[in-house]
């Protein structure tokens, strides 16, 4: 089967990345990392990246005279590497509109809640899981869903519950929700590597 070829950005740690990665290698999902891309030079993304010989690119707005210059230092990046796909694994920063038009409805995001619950401008992080335990929710979860112009407001392409038990700490709930982040990502990337999935309108039709 052809590979698709993927961009992870990143802005942190880098386990969703490490946990596609291994995908790759063990042949559950049909893709290629051929770019990493971080906001932050000393992500552990980056260096998850450049220990499995991806080409691990630091873009951040500091090195360009304007955002524009950025984008197409982005895009450039993408082009070179024939990226069919991005993924968004907690990069932190704002995508443009001059890329999201550029991958319509091939970039994706996930985030570890059940949107449209616990999303938008400034939920991230430990901050969300501490939201969900403050409003007493009894699930919690993960959603993949496309990148549109607003922060998680994008299609879902795939959801999954995560319980919430009655001793959790923002931690605790936190490494719960990622143990299936890093399993869910990955399906969900195999649906985009084996053409399956079909948008109309906000439904998504998984063929
Ligand atoms: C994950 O929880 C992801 O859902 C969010 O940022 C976190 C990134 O974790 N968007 P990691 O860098 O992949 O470990």
């Amino acid at each position: 089967m052809k590979l698709l070829r993927v961009a992870v950005l990143a802005s942190g740690t880098g386990t969703n990345l490490a946990s596609i990665l291994a995908a790759t290698q063990n042949g559950t999902l049909s893709a290629r990392v051929v770019l990493v891309v971080s906001n932050k030079v000393e992500a552990g993304a980056l260096e998850i990246a450049r220990n499995s010989n991806v080409p691990a690119l630091h873009l951040s707005r500091e090195q360009f005279e304007s955002p524009e210059d950025l984008d197409q230092a982005f895009l450039c990046a993408f082009k070179e590497q024939n990226v069919e796909l991005i993924a968004l694994a907690g990069y932190l920063k704002k995508i443009s509109s001059s890329i999201i038009r550029e991958y319509k409805h091939r970039m994706l995001n996930i985030h570890p809640a059940l949107l449209p619950s616990f999303g938008g401008k400034g939920m991230y992080g430990i901050k969300i899981h501490q939201a969900v335990l403050d409003y007493g929710c009894k699930v919690s979860g993960v959603t993949v869903h496309l990148v549109d112009e607003d922060y998680d407001s994008g299609i879902p392409i795939l959801q999954r519950c995560v319980p919430v038990e009655q001793d959790d700490r923002p931690k605790t709930l936190a490494a719960r929700v990622l143990e299936q982040e890093h399993k869910i990502y990955v399906e969900a990337l195999q649906l985009f590597a084996e053409n399956k999935i079909e948008i109309r309108g906000r439904q998504v039709v998984i063929n």
